[in-house]
């Protein structure tokens, strides 16, 4: 059976607090020795769904299987296969980098004797092992997190959005981690508000929005869900951009940024065709720019924002 390739699966997975539905059915499957992105807007719901998954939330329906054990029915078996990095630090600030962890190390007896040493070095935080977290930035402190996450070796790995508030450097050096991660054949499930981490890090992406996924698929698929190439254009003025919108039918504009989203395949000679349509109009703009979609376009377009002002 493919079964056991499955490191996660979820099918009907509902959770509703009183009566707000949070989760209205959601199906997963991640196979092992993969990364996965869960993404979505403020309140999706991802936060819950990794809280069900990790077995910290009951769920009001639906399967979920994790390492091919039941969350309801065999908790401890989940946990004992899991690490997991919350949205928020669990690191305690009265204790030095050093002493979270090994403290961490104490409670999963069977740890090699370098641990501590050698997630401190992995993570850069040796110069600031002796130091209390209290004392850490929010970086330091999201990264000490993860070293924690990582004592005892786990399986699978949930790290909901990790990199929330790193600098770009921290950022990288969190995504080189887990990469390395899956190449030792750990499985990530990971949540994030960067399209950009999910484009870089993931296998596969789930966009959750409202309760349900709205789409899934490879970066590459989930780009091609959307329409393609387009051209950008910015106006100096309101009055212009009118203008324009009364002359190139199909487009879509943003009356904030005073730019103009025109269909096209950014050719030189649709690019040309556009160019005399405005001249004939004696219409100009500020700033022409050809636009290929990436997974901001279509994290827009599938939660419902960029819609709303397409209707306009
Ligand atoms: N304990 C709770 N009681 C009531 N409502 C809750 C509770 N926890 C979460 N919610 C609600 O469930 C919805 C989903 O919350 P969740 O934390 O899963 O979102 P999220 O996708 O993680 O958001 P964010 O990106 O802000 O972390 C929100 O509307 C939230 O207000
Ligand atoms: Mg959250």
């Amino acid at each position: 059976m493919p079964m056991t390739d499955a490191a996660i699966t979820a099918a009907g997975l509902r959770k509703a607090y009183q009566d707000k539905v949070v989760l209205d059915g959601i199906d997963l499957d991640v196979p092992t020795g993969t990364i996965f992105s869960l993404l979505g807007p403020n309140g999706a719901g991802k936060t819950t769904t990794v809280n069900v998954l990790t077995t910290l939330l009951k769920a009001d329906g639906g399967t979920v299987r994790v390492a091919g054990h039941d969350v309801a029915t065999q908790a401890k078996a989940v946990r004992s296969a899991i690490g997991v990095t919350g949205q928020f630090a669990a690191v305690d600030e009265l204790l030095t980098g050093q002493e979270n962890l090994q403290l961490m190390v104490d409670l999963s007896p069977g740890s090699p004797k370098n641990t501590v040493h050698d997630l401190l070095e992995r993570f850069e935080l040796t110069e600031a092992a002796r130091k209390p977290a209290s004392t850490y930035s929010g970086g330091m402190r999201r990264k000490l997190d993860l070293a924690m996450t990582l004592v005892g070796d786990p399986r699978i790995i949930f790290l909901d959005e990790p990199t929330t508030g790193l600098d770009p450097r921290s950022r990288r050096t969190m995504w080189t981690i887990i990469r390395e991660l899956v190449a030792d054949g750990a499985t990530i499930f990971l949540t994030t508000q960067y399209l950009e981490e999910a484009d870089q890090l993931a296998d596969r992406i789930a966009v959750l929005d409202r309760g349900r996924l709205v789409a899934e698929g490879t970066p590459d698929e989930l780009k091609r869900l959307i329409p393609g190439t387009h051209v950008r254009l910015r106006f100096a003025a309101a009055a212009e951009l009118d203008a324009a919108v009364r002359v190139l039918p199909g487009s879509t504009r943003d009356d904030e940024a005073l730019t103009l989203r025109v269909p096209g395949d950014g050719g030189t000679k649709s690019l040309r065709a556009l160019l005399d349509r405005l001249d004939e109009y004696a219409i100009s703009a500020e700033e022409l720019s050809v636009h290929t979609p990436d997974l901001d376009d279509v994290f827009l377009a599938l939660t419902g924002h960029d819609t709303e002002a397409a209707a306009k």
